[in-house]
Formats: C-alpha cells, structure tokens, sequence
C-alpha cells in the first residue's frame, strides 16, 4: 500500500499526537511516521451504504469542497464480518485508497458500536438488559451489553482484524473506537461483576455498610449478592459507587479495544473516541475514559434553537480540560440533526461560526455529521452536505467557505493552544451527588456553572474547567461552584494550592458530602472549615430572592442561599443578606479570608448575572489575572490561541446583525490579508487576526 500523502493544509504534527509519537519510539515498527494536517476538516462516510460507483464523486465532492479528511467504518461490522470469522476487509481497503487518491486522510472507527444480525441470534446473552429487565432486540444499534465478555471477545476479533490490516496504512491516521459510549446494562453478568466490583472496593460488608450507613431504613446487608443495581432514588452511597462502577466498565470496555490497537497499529496512529451527550453527559465520567486515549475528541451538536456561545464555549473548555490538551469534534452538526423537538436549522453562516468556536476553543480537528443522506434506517431526515442524489446540498457551499478560510489560518494555529489563568472546578461525584437529589429542581447546576463561566469570561476571554484535583499552580484564580463532594484529599490539594498563593472560591453546595455520598459531620464546606475559617450553617432552597449587600455590592441572591457562622478572626464578610426569610436576615452571605501567601472565599449563594458579573471582575482583579483581553461589542466571541511567537484571536459575531471590532493596536487581518485597526464582521461572520505572542 504505496501511497504519497498531500495535505491540502500543511502536514504537521497535531499537538494531541505529539504524546502518542513520543511513545511510539520503543517498540513500533519502521513505518513511515506521516501526521494528520495541522487542521483537519472531513466528514463522517458510509461508503458500505453506496455502490462503488459513487464513491468516486463522493470524494471528488469532498476534495472540491476543501475537505483533507473522511471518518468510516464505526458502523459497518455487518459489511466487514458478514458471518462469524469470515472477514471481508477489501472494500473498506478500497475506500481508503480512494480517499487518499483526493488527499483525504482517513480516520477508522471500529464498528462495536452497531453489532450484527448472526452476532445478536447466535449470541443473545450479550444483548443489553435495560433497568426494567427488559432484553433489547436486533434492528437499531447499541443493543449490546457493555459488561458481556462474549461481546468483548467477538469486539476484539473484529478489531484485530482491522488493526492488523490497516495499522500501518499510511493513509490511516488514527482510531475511533466504537462510537458515543451511552447504555449501561442491567443483565445478570453486570449485576455479577458490580457486587465483584465492590467486594474489591471495600473489602467487607461491614465496611460498606459503614460507610453507606445501612442501618437507616434497615438496609443492612449480608451478602454482596444482596445489594440491589438500580439508579432510581437509592442510597446515595450506593448510587455513587455505581457511576464509577459504569465508568470503570466503559473503561475496560474501551481498553479491550485499545489493547489490540495498539498491539498491532503504528504508534503514529491516535486513538480516540467519539464522547457524545451534547458535552456535559454524565452517565459516567468522561475525564476517566479520556485519560487512556491519545486524543480527545466530542461531538458538538446544538440539536433545538441556535448557538448558545458561552454554554457551547464551555462544553469545550471542558473537554479540553481533561487532558489539557487540543481537541477533536469527531461529528458537528451540518445544519440541522433530525432528533430534536423542532430540529431546526442553524442559520446560514453559523455552521460556520459553530465551526470556528470550536477551533477558537481549542480543536484541531472538525468532521460533520454526516456527508451525504442515508437512503433509508433511522436517521433518513438529518442534516448533511450532500444529499441522497450525489448532489450538493445548500450547506455545500458554507463547507468550501471555511475550508478556504481554514487553509489560510492552519499554518498559524499549528502548535498553538488556549491559555487562562482562570480555572473553574467540573467533578463528576459533585455532578452526580447533586443530581441525585437537588433538593430544590430551581438549582440547576450547570446553569450555576455557566452563570460562573458567563461573568468570568466576559473578564478574561479565557477560562479553563478542570478536575479538583488537576494541577492547579498555573491559575491565579480557581472557582469551585457546586463542589459538592469534598474528600479528605481534594481538600489538603486545594489548601495546598490556596498556602502557596491562590485563589481559591467556592460557590453554593460546596463540601457538603464526603468521597462515599455522606454528609461531612464538619458541615459545609467539609475537610475545608478550617481552612475557611467558618462554616455554613444553614443552607435554603428559595422560592423568592433574597437582597444581598456590602462591600462586592448590591443585588439578589436567587434559587440558593447558605449562611456561614463559627467566623474565625481575620475573616472577613463581603456580602450579607438584607431582610427576606427570617432565618437569613443580616446574615454573612460570602466570607473570606487570606491564607498562607493566597485567599480562600466561599459565596454561599447563586447571584443576579449583574452583582455576579461585578463581584467576578474583582475576583479576577484581585487575584492579579494578567489581562489579554481583545475589546470586543457583546454578541462578539473572542477566542485566542497562543504559540510560541504568534497569537491568534478568533472573532465570532453570534449576531445576526454586522459589527466593526476596533483593535487596540495593529494586527494582521489572517483571513482578509495585511495589517488592520479594525474588523468587519458580518452577522455571524468570523475574524481571525494575529500580533507577535506576548507573555
Ligand atoms: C450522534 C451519533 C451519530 C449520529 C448523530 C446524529 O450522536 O454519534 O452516529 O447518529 O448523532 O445527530
């Protein structure tokens, strides 16, 4: 398999493979070491779903479009192994070399995720068994049970199989395994391996009903066989376990497959997976299956409505933080999808403004979902780039815009990645603990997250969303809203992070669980009272706001509010409530206090997006965050991505109306060419400018 690879965009290596290339000195064979394009822009396609005959214009389409790269194949197992050991490899061989014919780099899904007819008759013990125990059935996909090891066993076949024959296809550049990990299973070998999987975690019975506090309601156990596997409102040590338990499944799961990758396929080749759940799903933590990959990647769907920038803009700082490292979006929406309530289409330009956010956040590579309309199955309605005829489709022509934008930017933005000196803290177990039980359904806290995120980056353009117990020293500022579980150890690494110059600042519900869903008899925050210097001492759910006032300023406090008492001496409080419930009147709203050479501060209550938008510009102040920001009208999203010598901004007008964006300085114009003191954009159009990296 000869091939010459030529990129539209220059081909260098994508930061995220630079790790997976360090790794393939030892022990990978003398293949040439090819990378994928600095920026890579494709599509999904089913090339099992055409005549041969077509694929020829399909890709023709795709080159004429600008496109360097194509997904295939995470659907076709039927195609591929169309009766149990007989393997039929050679289209999808032929599918690739006639990608590389029109320089598309190809990226390989393993197909586990739509398992085949003869493999669900002959082998129904792995199909999936949902909570009411009932066992799905042969016809749409992801029917099978994720624990089954028969279906591990065929999964690894299949895969090895493909591995052995295009691991080192110079025209593959790396591995999706299975595609969007979504249904847990409730069959008999998940039940098994779950009652294994806490004997292992806590070694006793006794333990566990220690830490679980069985004896309320008598649910004392005896045996492990009696613990029951349900999500509905359990014990909510149990229901903790049973996250991280679906977490570990989907883990090995997906180790099952990456073994066999990477066993037989050049250490050139990524692997990733497809996250799906528009970003902030949390059946099971995401930065866990993450951590075994070598490049992250997450499909970014808006589905009903328009562009949310600063919810959409977060779900990729998110998935960004996990590795802190540049991302894919493996599938974005072309247009419209066809499972929303009013799947309505994104307005002409803001595909391509969804498009650039994303490589604004961080992506290094971008594939629509899907290139051309399925004749038929389930999804015959869904947006694409061409349709069922072969034929352009409207979007076309948006697709060929940006692919001409991107190559002109691709060069500058390889290598380059975001940079903040804010962090806001995303954990799983708070997530879930809360969710479990939100006490109040106005406390919604993802909207208290964003809400957050909102005020802090209209502040600094940039802001991080990272796990507590990530390597905090690089941020002047980290804020914990909704920090619900607080273990022993996430504690002493944010005091640790707080005594060696911090800031650190915790926001509503914070600290009040321990690592096994039980109340810290410390009160809220937990392990963190000490540190804090006072403790909350009572928290409310709120049906009206209450007013807060004092030196942070005026507003309301909305959906939440906790008082703190026990106030140690040197802390301070910035923020009281004025006359509402009684209860809360005059009482301390937020306290802070220093410690070690940094500070430590805890809001106790959701605010108005005014007062929240002033109290966040002094914490940002406060904690001395450089400013890099680029003055830009409201409506204007404003992105940068620095490298060592240049840094880039990216401008994206979510508006529908155009804006003029005065430079403090003059930049280069990268899209329109030479240097400028101000950028046009149209109603959701994009700028991208640069200026020499300062530091
Ligand atoms: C994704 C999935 C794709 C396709 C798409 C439609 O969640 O990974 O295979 O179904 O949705 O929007």
């Amino acid at each position: 398999m000869k091939r010459v690879l030529c990129f539209l965009f220059a081909a260098v290596s994508i930061g995220a493979l630079s790790a997976g290339l360090a790794r393939a000195e030892t022990g990978s064979r003398a293949a040439p070491v090819k990378s994928g394009p600095a920026i890579a822009l494709g599509s999904a396609w089913y090339p099992e779903q055409w005549p041969e005959a077509v694929w020829e214009k399909d890709l023709a389409l795709m080159e004429a479009a600008g496109m360097n790269m194509v997904r295939v194949g995470e659907f076709a197992w039927s195609s591929l192994e169309p009766e149990e050991g007989r393997f039929t490899l050679d289209w999808l061989e032929r599918a690739i070399d006639a990608a590389a014919k029109h320089h598309l780099v190809v990226v390989l899904g393993t197909p586990t995720d739509a398992p085949p007819a003869w493999l669900t008759s002959k082998y129904p013990e792995t199909l999936r068994v949902d909570e009411t125990g009932r066992r799905m059935q042969h016809g749409s996909r992801r029917q099978f049970s994720y624990t089954s090891a028969k279906y591990r066993e065929l999964c690894r076949t299949i895969v090895e199989q493909l591995a052995q024959r295009f691991g080192h296809d110079a025209n593959v550049i790396g591995w999706q395994i299975g595609n969007e990990y979504t249904e847990d299973s409730f069959d008999a070998e998940s039940i098994r391996l779950f009652h294994a999987w806490l004997k292992e975690k806590y070694g006793s019975i006794e333990q566990l009903n220690r830490q679980w506090v069985t004896a309320y309601w008598s649910q004392t156990y005896d045996t492990w066989e009696q613990i029951p596997m349900s999500t509905g409102r359990g014990n909510p040590g149990l229901m903790l376990d049973y996250k991280r338990f679906v977490t570990d499944q989907w883990r090995s799961f997906q180790k099952n497959q990456l073994d066999v990758i990477r066993r037989h396929a050049d250490r050139r080749q990524f692997v990733t997976t497809n996250l799906g759940g528009l970003g902030w799903a949390n059946r099971f933590n995401r930065r866990e299956i993450a951590a075994d990959l070598d490049l992250i990647s997450w499909d970014n769907y808006v589905g009903s409505g328009h562009i949310e920038p600063y919810r959409n803009g977060a779900t990729h700082d998110l998935v960004r933080g996990w590795r802190r490292q540049n991302f894919w979006v493996m599938e974005i929406q072309p247009g419209f999808v066809d499972w929303a309530g009013v799947s309505n289409s994104l307005d002409k330009g803001e595909t391509r403004a969804l498009v650039w956010s994303a490589i604004g956040h961080g992506a290094d590579g971008i594939a629509f979902w899907q290139w051309r309309s399925a004749l038929n199955g389930q999804e015959q309605y869904h947006g694409a780039i061409v349709g069922p005829d072969g034929k352009p489709l409207p979007l076309y022509g948006e697709v060929k815009q940006l692919s001409g934008d991107l190559a002109k930017v691709a060069q500058l933005l390889s290598g380059t990645k975001s940079e903040s000196e804010v962090a806001l803290l995303h954990d799983y177990d708070s997530r879930w603990a809360i969710d479990f039980n939100r006490f109040s359904n106005r406390y919604d806290q993802l909207a208290v997250l964003v809400d957050y995120y909102h005020a802090l980056r209209d502040r600094t353009q940039s802001v991080d969303i990272v796990d507590p117990l990530s390597p905090l020293e690089g941020y002047k500022l980290v804020v914990a809203p909704s920090l619900n579980v607080v273990s022993e150890a996430t504690a002493r690494h944010l005091v640790r992070y707080v005594e060696q110059g911090g800031h650190l600042v915790l926001g509503p519900r914070s600290g009040m669980k321990n690592e096994f869903n039980a109340l810290n008899v410390q009160r809220q925050p937990g392990p963190l009272v000490s540190a804090l210097g006072a403790r909350v001492e009572q928290f409310y759910a709120l049906l009206d706001d209450a007013p807060v006032s004092g030196a942070w300023g005026d507003g309301k406090a909305t959906v939440w509010a906790e008082y703190f008492s026990e106030l140690e001496p040197g802390v301070l409080v910035p923020l009281r409530y004025g006359k509402c419930n009684g209860w809360l009147d005059g009482q301390p709203a937020a306290v802070t206090r220093k410690l070690g050479k940094g500070t430590i501060t805890y809001l106790g209550a959701a605010l108005d997006p005014a007062l929240m938008a002033r109290i966040a510009e002094q914490w940002v102040r406060d904690a001395g965050v450089p400013d890099h920001t680029l003055p830009a009208p409201a409506g204007v999203e404003v992105c940068r991505r620095v490298g060592a010598d240049r840094e880039l901004y990216v401008l994206i007008n979510h508006a529908s109306k155009s804006v003029r964006v005065e430079l403090p300085e003059e930049m280069q114009d990268v899209l329109q060419g030479g240097p400028t003191r101000a950028v046009e954009l149209d109603g959701r159009g994009v700028g991208v400018i640069s200026r020499p990296t300062r530091k």
